[in-house]
């Protein structure tokens, strides 16, 4: 059967009629309100109008492995089946990432944060300090990657400095690539050269490759974490790099997301937003360190503001 009429209208007959020739049907508006609410529901991403293209172009690629299903079934089977659920939201997240990006919060670290930490170090009683970074949001891998290349230059072992970088994301297929630490060569052009060393170059069957090495991999975990429900996650850390990935959230998911996001923000901590980002109705609880980088204020003395 390869006619396009018969399909539109959210009929159920192509799933008893796997065509493997045709396009899927149309997404009618009722789907389309379907899986705006669902992915709502489940990521707190918000598909505009202006997405329904995309949302059409990257499920359709799955109803065509599924052999042909329409959009209509295909919503109903992602609200029963919670591995398809994740497959979709894997599908339909944008995972634009690279290695050093928005230099200038790196730079931050190297010229301030991290002399500073070391000089405090130094005044106190000489024992190694535990470092906690979280990137949530941490896509293909190269920014929690990048963090522990900066982190293990200025903060080496033999000084005593443990690092604890937790990488997560709410997409498990880009979990799993992140955790191989493996990329094209090309990607090496990112890295300014002093981080270089940090990297394997691929030969053989790995040429054109590049991997962490086993010491940067040593100080990376990761972990499946969803920034729009009470996520998993332990502890406070001292950097949170949540960057790139909250603009994807309508503005009360996001203010949801950020307070629980500051919940794991130690005392002196600091909090690293995407350049377009900023701290929705939050604001009081931080200062600016510079724009996008944010220190909690001090408790004492410091109150919400009016209204
Ligand atoms: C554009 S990438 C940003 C990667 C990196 N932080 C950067 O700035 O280069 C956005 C990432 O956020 C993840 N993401 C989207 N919604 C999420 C959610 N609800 N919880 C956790 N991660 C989410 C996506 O899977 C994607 O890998």
């Amino acid at each position: 059967m390869i006619s396009g009429h018969e399909e539109r209208g959210g009929s159920n007959r192509e799933d008893q009629e796997p065509a493997s020739f045709h396009e899927p049907s149309a997404l009618t508006e009722r789907e389309f309100l379907g899986y705006q609410k669902l992915v709502h529901r489940e990521a707190g991403i918000w598909l505009s109008e202006a997405k329904r293209a995309l949302l059409m172009g990257r499920v359709a690629r799955r109803l065509r492995e599924l052999g042909g299903l329409s959009f209509g079934a295909y919503l109903k089977r992602v609200e029963e089946d919670e591995a398809e659920r994740v497959r979709l939201l894997d599908a339909l997240c944008t995972h634009e990432t690279h290695f050093f990006r928005e230099p200038r919060h790196f730079e931050l670290l190297e010229r301030e944060v991290l002399p500073h930490w070391r000089a405090q170090r130094d005044t106190g009683n000489g024992e190694g300090r535990r470092v906690r970074v979280w990137s949530a949001g941490c896509s293909t891998g190269e920014e929690p990657f990048t963090l522990a290349m900066v982190l293990r230059h200025h903060l080496p072992a033999e000084e005593g400095w443990h690092i604890d970088i937790l990488a997560t994301d709410l997409s498990t297929r880009i979990l799993e690539q992140a955790r191989r630490a493996l990329w094209p060569l090309d990607k090496s052009r990112e890295i300014p050269k002093p981080y270089l060393r940090y990297m394997l170059k691929g030969t053989g069957s790995q040429e054109g490759r590049m991997k962490a090495g086993p010491e940067l991999r040593s100080l990376v975990r990761f972990q499946r974490v969803n920034l729009n429900d009470g996520h998993g996650v332990v502890g406070r850390f001292d950097l949170v790099f949540c960057r790139n990935v909250l603009i994807y959230f309508d503005a009360a998911s996001k203010a949801r997301a950020l307070e629980r996001l500051v919940e794991h923000l130690s005392p002196r901590g600091l909090l690293f937003l995407g350049h377009s980002e900023s701290l929705t109705g939050l604001g009081w609880k931080f200062r600016t360190v510079m724009p996008t980088v944010y220190a909690l204020r001090a408790l004492a003395g410091e109150a919400a503001p009016r209204g």
